[in-house]
């Protein structure tokens, strides 16, 4: 694996930030995608630093006009060989609410699901046709394990680890490897979002160099910690009460 130009969302910070610095080096372009210019440059001035070539790009994920048109000049200039859609957002139930609110859910969903997909897709018809590319994307264990105080947000990452699986096994016939990470819980800007225990948590650079492993290894989901990623998949078959009364301990809102 050595990827020569590389495309990444959610670049402005965090797990996207992370695997930004952990790819960055002599001989790779990267282009980097988030909407906060400042924390951009500051991401492509620390990868400059370490000898890559950076472009980086404002652009709100939902406007898919924009951002594919930028995904394109770059696939036309330097052809994209490893696309990382790491933009996403938390959103779910605040401390004065039962549930989460209807416009919260959509706007969960379009950034996290709809987006992430439009995303893909505006760089799959280079790497099909190079017969060459790998796409990670990045879902969470809520992917496996659905969270009662974050609905959509559950539900977004399902639906991507879902279509990611599925796609995976479309494309691989054409060269094109799709991974899916889900990651527990890890020390990002999202962290002050999410207000409640956060059990196993780890640094984003811990968990870029776990998905740069499990990209590595071709492997299908990148699930981490260990444990709570074997508990959240064998969950599915555990009877609802009983998974319900294991989770809840990690109960939180969003503030
Ligand atoms: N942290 C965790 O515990 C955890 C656990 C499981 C999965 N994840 C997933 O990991 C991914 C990265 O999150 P993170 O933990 O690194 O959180 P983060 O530090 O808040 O980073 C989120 C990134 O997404 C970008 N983003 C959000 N909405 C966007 C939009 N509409 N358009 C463009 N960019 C947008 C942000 O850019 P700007 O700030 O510039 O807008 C930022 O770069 C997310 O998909 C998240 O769901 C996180």
């Amino acid at each position: 694996m050595d990827p020569k130009s590389i495309a990444i969302t959610g670049a402005s910070s965090g797990i996207g930030a992370a695997l930004a610095h952990a790819l960055a080096g002599p001989g790779r372009q990267l282009a980097l995608i988030g909407r906060d210019t400042d924390r951009l440059e500051s991401v492509a001035a620390a990868c400059h630093e370490k000898g890559a070539q950076c472009l980086a790009a404002s652009i709100d994920v939902r406007d898919g006009e924009r951002l594919s048109a930028f995904l394109g000049e770059v696939d036309g200039k330097a052809p994209i060989d490893l696309l990382v859609v790491s933009a996403g957002i938390l959103d779910g139930r605040h401390a004065d609410q039962t549930v989460e609110t209807g416009p919260a859910a959509r706007r969960v969903l379009e950034v996290n699901l709809l987006s992430a997909i439009d995303t893909l897709h505006s760089v799959l018809p280079g790497m099909r046709r190079r017969r060459r590319g790998d796409i990670v994307l990045v879902a969470s264990l809520a992917s496996l394990n659905p969270l009662p105080d974050a609905p959509a947000y559950s539900a977004s990452k399902a639906g991507l680890m879902s279509y990611g699986l599925a796609l995976r096994e479309a494309v691989a016939q054409e060269g094109i490897r799709v991974v899916v990470a889900c990651p527990g819980f890890v020390s990002t800007g999202m962290a002050d979002v999410h207000l409640g225990a956060r059990p196993g948590e780890i640094s984003a650079d811990a968990a870029a160099t776990l998905i740069l492993r499990g990209l590595r290894d071709n492997s299908p989901l990148i699930g981490f910690p260990a444990v709570p990623f074997w508990f959240s998949r064998l969950s599915i078959v555990l009877p609802e009460w009983l998974r319900r009364r294991m989770t809840q301990d990690t109960r939180f809102h969003v503030g």
